[in-house]
């Protein structure tokens, strides 16, 4: 098994030599190899996703990402983030799974990754506007809905679509594509909630949530929000699957900037990202369930700031060893 590495800005390589040191510990046979990308591909090679790199991951079991952004490159017209949307896009991984777990909650929010505002019609008019156009079609609408579903069924059964078909025509089309594939999911519990409300019960009543199903924007927003209820980006991971091909797995948190070279960022939401990979993309479930094992063993002995300790990245890397060993 070959994964693809890719480290990238800030507390990316940071978070990344944690996992590397896990997994080979852990999982000894597992080639990892490392790649370019993001703000550092950018400074070394003028693109984001050098043709290499996005070659190297196409014929990887799997990618494991670090984080990308680049303070300096925020204005820039080539910018780390396009690298990640066009990786995405070039491996189909549409289904972006982000579990969010902790005080009293377990949720899981399937997060539509390769439509939406970040792929749709973009540019300036003549008169100045600049616009993002939200576009779905119902195929995209019918096989992420169709995960969800699945997922569902595997867990407490609850499916709840998060859309604004109060207001948007993609929003209306994703209800009614929802609700006709409902028909043949009969024992999941499906119940249609408008985004500005869902964000208001994520805050007020998460542990009301099984799975959250929605699309690509309103994911982003509200994984990070599952993510603060639950814990924090320090400890949030995500799943980004296709049909078949390799998957990318990375924290949900970005390369944290205001942090980044300290040494204290949290490796959790890194470590529990390759906990998914071994699960869902290289079908090694049992290495899987003793990471997550791990770390939350290692969680209850050190404390990263983010989480109000004084650990560090290293320490709590270390913690995680010491309880694969015992
Ligand atoms: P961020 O997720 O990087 O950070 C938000 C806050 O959470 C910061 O205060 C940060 O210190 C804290 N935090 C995040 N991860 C942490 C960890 N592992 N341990 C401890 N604290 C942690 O979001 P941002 O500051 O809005 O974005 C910074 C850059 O990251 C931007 O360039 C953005 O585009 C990029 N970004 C990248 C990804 C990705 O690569 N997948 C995801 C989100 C943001
Ligand atoms: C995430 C990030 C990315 C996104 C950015 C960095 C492009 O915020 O993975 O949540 O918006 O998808
Ligand atoms: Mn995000």
């Amino acid at each position: 098994m070959r994964v693809v590495c890719l480290p990238g800005d800030g507390i990316g390589p940071e978070v990344m030599q944690a996992a590397r040191e896990v997994l080979a510990v852990l999982v000894p046979d597992l080639e990892l190899e490392e790649h370019s990308f993001g703000g550092r591909a950018i400074l070394e090679t003028g693109t984001p996703l050098p043709d290499e790199t996005l070659a190297a991951c196409r014929e990887a079991d799997a990618v494991l990402l670090g984080a990308v952004g680049l303070p300096q490159l925020d204005a820039a017209d080539v910018r780390p983030e396009q690298g990640l949307i066009a990786l995405r896009r070039e491996l189909d991984v549409y289904a972006n799974l982000r579990p969010a777990r902790g005080r009293g909650v377990d949720l899981l929010v399937v997060r539509e990754l390769v439509g939406g505002l970040y792929y749709g019609a973009k540019g300036t008019r003549e008169d100045g506007t600049v616009f993002d156009t939200c576009e779905y079609h119902p195929r995209q609408v019918e096989r992420i809905a169709r995960r969800a579903f699945e997922l569902a069924r595997g867990r407490a059964g609850r499916l709840a679509s998060v859309d604004k078909a109060n207001v948007l025509e993609t929003s209306r089309m994703w209800r009614r594509v929802v609700s006709e594939l409902g028909a043949s999911y009969a024992d999941v519990e499906l119940e249609h909630v408008l985004v500005d409300n869902a964000a208001m019960q994520l805050v007020q009543a998460p542990e009301r949530f099984d799975v959250i199903v929605t699309e690509n924007t309103f994911g982003d927003i509200l994984s990070d929000e599952a993510a603060a209820v639950t814990g924090g980006l320090g400890l949030a991971a995500s799943a980004s699957l296709g049909d078949g091909g390799p998957g990318i797995f990375e924290p949900v948190h970005g390369s944290a900037p205001d942090i980044a070279g300290q040494g204290t960022a949290n490796p959790a939401a890194m470590l529990r990202s390759a906990a998914l990979m071994l699960e869902h993309g290289l079908d090694r479930p049992e290495p899987a369930r003793l990471l997550d094992a791990a770390v939350d063993d290692a969680l209850a002995r050190v404390a990263t700031p983010d989480l109000g300790g004084t650990g560090t990245t290293a320490e709590v890397t270390a913690a995680v060893l010491g309880a694969l060993r015992r």
